[in-house]
Formats: C-alpha cells, sequence, structure tokens
C-alpha cells in the first residue's frame, strides 16, 4: 500500500514573513496519515526546516545542479539542499524545462546527483495543451519518463509527478478519467522499467490546479498517489485541507 503524499511547490514565493504558515500548517494537520512536503525557494530551505522540525512536515527544494561543486554560479548543489535541511527535489518542472531549456537528459542527471546526495527526487512529467489536441500525450509522457529517470530508481528514492502543463495554474484540470489514463500508463511503464516490487511502490502525484475542493476526488482516481500543489500550498488554511483530503 502506497502511502499518499502531499507536496507543496511554493516556486517562486515566499519570504521571512511566509515561515509562520509553516507553523501554522504544523498544528493544523497534527500528525496525518500522508506523507506532507513543503519545496520552499532555496533561501527558505534552512530555516523552514527549522520551523518545521519535530513536525510531519518534510522541507524539500525545487531543483539542483547536476555537479557536485564548482564554477556554476548562482546554481545550488544536492549536497547544499541536504546540508541545509532538504529532504526532497522537484526536477523536470514543466517552468524549469521551458525557462531554462532542460532537457530530458538534464533532468536524469540532475536526479543522478540528487539520488547520490540521498534526496528522494520528485521528477516532473506532462504535456501541453498542444500534444493533448494531437493525440501525443502518452507518447510525451513516456518519453520523459524513459529519459529523466535514470537506472536504479527505489521507492524511496523516486517519486513522479504528472502535471500536464495546460492545468498549471489555470484552475483547468483533466478528467477524472484523463487523469487515471496517463497514471495508469505511468504505473505500467514504471513496472515494466524497474520490475513489480519497485514499480508498483514509487508513488505517482498529480498536479496542475489541485484545491481544496478537487483534491479528495483527484484521490480516488487509480494510481493517484498524491498531489503536487502550487497555488493551494501558499495559504496553511488552504494546504491543510488537502492534507486531510489525501489523509
Ligand atoms: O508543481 C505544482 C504545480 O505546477 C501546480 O501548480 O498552482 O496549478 O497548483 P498549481
Amino acid at each position: 500500500m502506497r502511502k499518499k503524499l502531499a507536496a507543496g511547490n511554493w516556486k517562486m514565493n515566499g519570504l521571512q514573513s511566509s515561515l509562520g504558515e509553516i507553523a501554522a500548517l504544523a498544528e493544523l494537520i497534527g500528525q496525518p496519515n500522508c506523507d506532507v512536503l513543503l519545496c520552499t525557494p532555496a533561501t527558505l530551505i534552512n530555516s523552514a526546516a527549522q520551523v518545521a522540525d519535530k513536525s510531519a512536515i518534510n522541507i524539500g527544494a525545487q531543483d539542483c545542479h547536476a555537479n557536485e561543486t564548482g564554477a556554476h554560479t548562482g546554481e545550488i548543489s544536492a549536497d547544499m539542499i541536504v546540508d541545509a535541511g532538504g529532504k526532497y527535489v522537484i526536477l523536470g518542472h514543466s517552468e524549469r524545462r521551458a525557462d531554462h531549456r532542460e532537457s530530458d537528459a538534464c533532468v536524469r542527471d540532475k536526479t543522478r546527483a540528487a539520488w547520490a546526495a540521498g534526496l528522494t527526487a520528485i521528477v516532473c512529467v506532462g504535456e501541453t495543451l498542444e500534444q493533448r489536441e494531437a493525440s501525443n500525450t502518452l507518447d510525451i509522457i513516456g518519453g520523459q519518463l524513459a529519459t529523466s529517470i535514470p537506472d536504479k530508481a527505489t521507492a524511496e528514492t523516486l517519486v513522479v509527478a504528472y502535471e500536464p502543463v495546460w492545468a498549471i495554474g489555470t484552475g483547468l484540470t483533466p478528467t477524472l478519467d484523463q487523469i487515471g489514463e496517463v497514471h495508469d500508463f505511468i504505473r505500467a511503464r514504471l513496472e515494466r522499467r524497474f520490475g513489480e516490487g519497485v514499480g508498483r511502490s514509487v508513488r505517482v502525484l498529480y498536479g496542475g490546479s489541485m484545491n481544496p475542493k478537487n483534491a479528495a476526488e483527484i484521490a480516488t482516481v487509480s494510481n493517484v498517489d498524491g498531489g503536487l500543489v502550487g497555488g493551494a500550498s501558499l495559504k496553511a488554511a488552504d494546504f491543510a485541507q488537502i492534507v486531510d483530503a489525501l489523509s
């Protein structure tokens, strides 16, 4: 049985003054029946980890560099995330694939670096609206999975997030059938590549306009093991409802 994961992606939001939301979330959720994660901006990882210490909330990052150290001005390494108190890192988010031209191979190298440092990688995949309308969704997802994820994944080191690009921040969500089709496909690909044991235990999250109203329904879809939540993770009151819906 896979334990559900409620993961928040704060994107480029959050100042020291936002840390109160993490303390409030910890109070509101207590000890829920799902895992809880907030991926803050890099500037907040360390202080967020201190605020979340001894609570049910884990802290993570939104990206890392593929190298351990070196002349890469402005970048942060997976070791730095661990050093700051992070346990997870989101990799290959569609915003990074678009804004920073991150390829599947680049995401794979970053995932290797994350694993070497002891982080759990949340590898994101998802189709654009154009690709869906051209009936290419599963081909696109299949290609992203094959190249973005290195060999030797385990249930502890890998989480996959399905985020249709057209659903991110738009208030639009796929139908439950559409979500189910993609999640079943991802599960089958994971089982084929990593064997039934690992393939069945890796968690697959849905992301894209998940909110307190739709989270419980989306969580009923087969092979949906939680959510990767943007906007609705910023306020403790909203995210606590999502944690509750996934528990
Ligand atoms: O990574 C989470 C994400 O891209 C979804 O964002 O704001 O649509 O929940 P949002």
